[in-house]
C-alpha cells in the first residue's frame, strides 16, 4: 500500500486546496480582480476580441497582427462540421435540452476526428482549435433542428460571435449585437480551476483525450450551482414578473434558506468583476432593446441581496447580469449555458494542454468513516 506523504485533512469541496499551478488566470476574490495572463478583464472586455483573448490564454501573450490573422484563419478553416455530425444532429430528439444535445454531440465529434487519440501537444492544439471552432455550429444548428429550420453552415467570413448569431437567427446580427456577444464570450472564456475546468483536468490527467475532457466539462458546467445558474436567474426573473413583487419574493426565499441564483461565489467575497462589467453592459442593452423592466428587477434584487446578505460576502456573480444581457440579445433561455460552454472551451482546452506539460494523475484520497471487520452473511441468512 502506498503511504500518504503527510497526514491529509478532509477539505470538503476542495475550497482550501491548490490542485496545480497555472499561468492563465489570476483571481483575487477579496478585491474582485480577474486577470487573464496578467491583463485585467475590464481592459480585455473593452479592447480585445474573443479570438485574440483565446490566443492570449493559449500562448501566454497577445498576438502580433499577423499571428492573430493566422490564428483566426486556422479557426475559420475548422468551422464546418463533419458530414456525419450533421446527420447526428438530425437524429437528436427535438425535445432534448440544448445542454444534453451539446454534451452528446461534442462527444460525437471525436468519432469523426482521426486525431482523436493522438496525445501529442501539436494534435491537442489542433483539436482545441476544432472544438473552439465547431461548438458554435453545434449549438446553433441543434437549435435550428429543434425548431424545424434547415441547417445553416458557418461562414468563414465571420468571426465566432457573428457566425454564431447568424446561424442562430438565420441572418447576420447588427454590429452592436455581434460586439455584445463577443464581449460576453471574452468574459466567460476562463476562470481558473472552477468545477468544469477541474473536471476536464481530472479526465485529461488520466491521459484520456481532449474530446473526453471537454465532454466531461460540459456535463459539469450544466449544474445550477455552476454554469446552469444563468438559466435559473432568468427563470427567477420570469417567476417574479414585476418590480413590486421583487422584495417579498426575495425575502421569502431567503427566510426559507433558499439560494438566490446568480449570487455568491466560491472565490469572490466581493462583486465578481465580470458582473460589474456586465451590469453596465446589461443596462445599455436592456435600454436599447426595450427590456428596462428586466434590468430594473435585477437591480432591485441586487439591492435587497446587498442589504440582507452582502455582509456575508454574497454578491452578484457572472451569471446574474448575463441573464438580462442574453435575454435582451434575443437569446432563448436554455441557450444561455451552452453559450457559456462555447466561450469556456478556451479555458478548458488551455488548462488541459498546460497541465499535460507536467502531468500527474488527479486522484485525491478519502477519509473512510465506515465499519471494519464486518462478517459476510450469506444471502439466505440475512
Ligand atoms: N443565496 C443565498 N445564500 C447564499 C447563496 C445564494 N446564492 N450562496 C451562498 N449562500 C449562503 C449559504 O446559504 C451559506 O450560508 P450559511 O453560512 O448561513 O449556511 C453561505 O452563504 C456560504 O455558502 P456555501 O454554499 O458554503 O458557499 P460555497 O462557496 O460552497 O458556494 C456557490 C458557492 C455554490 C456558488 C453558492 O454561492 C451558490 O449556490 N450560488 C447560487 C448558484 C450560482 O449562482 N452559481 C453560479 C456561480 S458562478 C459560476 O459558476 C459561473
Amino acid at each position: 500500500m502506498i503511504q500518504m506523504e503527510s497526514q491529509p485533512t478532509v477539505d470538503r469541496g476542495l475550497a482550501n486546496t491548490l490542485a496545480a499551478e497555472s499561468r492563465m488566470c489570476f483571481i483575487d476574490g477579496q478585491k474582485g480582480v480577474l486577470e487573464y495572463v496578467g491583463i485585467d478583464i475590464d481592459a480585455l472586455a473593452r479592447n480585445s476580441t474573443f479570438e485574440e483573448t483565446v490566443f492570449l490564454l493559449w500562448n501566454e501573450r497577445l498576438p502580433r497582427r499577423e499571428e492573430l490573422e493566422s490564428f483566426v484563419d486556422r479557426v475559420r478553416e475548422e468551422y464546418d462540421l463533419p458530414d456525419g455530425l450533421w446527420q447526428l444532429i438530425e437524429r437528436v430528439p427535438r425535445t432534448a435540452t440544448p445542454m444534453h444535445a451539446l454534451r452528446s454531440l461534442v462527444s460525437s465529434l471525436a468519432l469523426f476526428d482521426p486525431e482523436a487519440d493522438d496525445p501529442s501537444e501539436e494534435a491537442n492544439e489542433r483539436k482545441s482549435i476544432r472544438l473552439l471552432a465547431r461548438v458554435p455550429a453545434v449549438i446553433a444548428n441543434f437549435d435550428r433542428h429543434r425548431k424545424g429550420l434547415p441547417f445553416m453552415r458557418p461562414s468563414p467570413d465571420q468571426d465566432i460571435a457573428t457566425s454564431f448569431l447568424t446561424m442562430l437567427n438565420g441572418q447576420p446580427p447588427t454590429t452592436a449585437m455581434a460586439r455584445a456577444m463577443d464581449v460576453c464570450l471574452i468574459l466567460h472564456a476562463e476562470h481558473g480551476f472552477n468545477a468544469s475546468t477541474f473536471a476536464a483536468m481530472v479526465t485529461i490527467s488520466t491521459l484520456s483525450d481532449m474530446y473526453s475532457a471537454i465532454t466531461t466539462a460540459i456535463g459539469t458546467l450544466k449544474g445550477p450551482l455552476h454554469g446552469g445558474a444563468n438559466e435559473e436567474v432568468m427563470h427567477m426573473l420570469r417567476e417574479i414578473g414585476t418590480l413590486d413583487r421583487v422584495e417579498p419574493w426575495v425575502r421569502d426565499r431567503l427566510a426559507r434558506k433558499d439560494r438566490i441564483m446568480g449570487f455568491g461565489h466560491r472565490v469572490y467575497r466581493t462583486t465578481d468583476p465580470r458582473a460589474t462589467y456586465l451590469k453596465t453592459f446589461a443596462k445599455q442593452i436592456a435600454e436599447d432593446t426595450g427590456n428596462q423592466d428586466l434590468y430594473a428587477m435585477s437591480r432591485r434584487i441586487e439591492e435587497i441581496m446587498h442589504e440582507a446578505v452582502g455582509a456575508k460576502g454574497i454578491h452578484p456573480n457572472v451569471d446574474f447580469y448575463s441573464a438580462t444581457t442574453y435575454h435582451s440579445l434575443g437569446l432563448e433561455l436554455d441557450l444561455f449555458t451552452p453559450i457559456f460552454a462555447m466561450a469556456r472551451v478556451a479555458g478548458w482546452a488551455g488548462h488541459c494542454i498546460e497541465y499535460l506539460k507536467d502531468n500527474k494523475l488527479m486522484r485525491p484520497g478519502c477519509l473512510y468513516t465506515g465499519p471494519h471487520a464486518v462478517q459476510y452473511v450469506p444471502l439466505d441468512r440475512r
